[in-house]
């Protein structure tokens, strides 16, 4: 399959690239990290990595000619995502906005871009976080960052009936912990029961077939709160 992978320079992102490569798909990782991304596509044939701010850029260059080289795309893994951590009475209109801007505009980005280049079944994947779920466990100082994956949950349930009768499917992950740079800022200390490779292996599989049996969902992928 060809595979479009958001966040893809750390954590969860890096490793689902690493393995839908393996698995012999053909992947375009995107993030900012040119580094971390020049590394990630010098030890894998199969993935073309390219930097990019995903509120900012204008990536349609990029899918374009990745579309040409490639044929078509089946599966988008909206996935990159930026978290602050503050009590809500500190967190100031712009913060606010930058999670918004990182955690859904950079998704509405991405897929307005994306979907035009959809032909025949595909799948879009967002993900979200368990703080993003109406009557979840709910955790001080990530009033921002939960309420933007609220948003972006209720954008794929929009998206999927937009998208259906094109045989587009659009689902959300609600990811509990999983043990990234991003958990530690969200909760010092606390160790996660699921690696990132891990939840890769899931959110891979899900992202290949789970449009066979889901749209418009947003299932939480959580063995624990946090
Ligand atoms: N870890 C958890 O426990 C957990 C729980 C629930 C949900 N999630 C969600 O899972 C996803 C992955 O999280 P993670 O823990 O793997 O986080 P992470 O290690 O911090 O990785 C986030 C990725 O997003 C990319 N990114 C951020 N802003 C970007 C932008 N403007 N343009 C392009 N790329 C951008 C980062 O790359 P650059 O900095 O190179 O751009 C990085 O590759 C996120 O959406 C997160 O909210 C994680």
């Amino acid at each position: 399959m060809n595979i479009i992978i958001s966040g893809a320079s750390k954590g969860i992102g890096k490793e689902l690239a690493i393995q839908a490569a393996q698995n012999g798909h053909s992947v375009l990782a995107l993030a900012r990290n040119k580094e971390l991304l020049q590394s990630l596509e010098a030890k894998n044939d199969f993935i073309t990595a390219i930097s990019l701010d995903l509120i900012s850029d204008d990536c349609s260059k990029t899918i374009s000619q990745w579309v040409d080289n490639n044929g078509r795309i089946d599966v988008l893994i909206n996935n990159a995502g930026q978290l602050i951590n503050k009590p809500f009475l500190e967190t100031s209109t712009s913060d606010f906005k930058g999670q918004f801007e990182a955690n859904v505009v950079s998704a509405i980005n991405l897929i307005q871009v994306v979907a035009p280049f959809f032909m025949g079944k595909a799948h879009i994947v967002n993900i979200t976080s368990m703080g993003g779920i109406q009557g979840s466990s709910k955790y001080p100082g990530l009033s921002a960052y939960s309420a933007s994956k609220g948003a972006l949950s209720v954008l794929t349930e929009c998206l999927a009936e937009e998208f259906k009768q094109k045989g587009v499917s659009v689902n959300a992950l609600a990811l509990g912990a999983v043990q990234t740079e991003m958990l530690e800022n969200a909760f010092p200390g606390y160790e996660a029961p699921v690696s990132p490779a891990q939840m890769a292996t899931y959110i891979l599989e899900f992202a290949c077939s789970g449009h066979k049996f889901y749209n418009g969902q947003i299932l939480p992928v959580a063995l624990g709160n946090p």
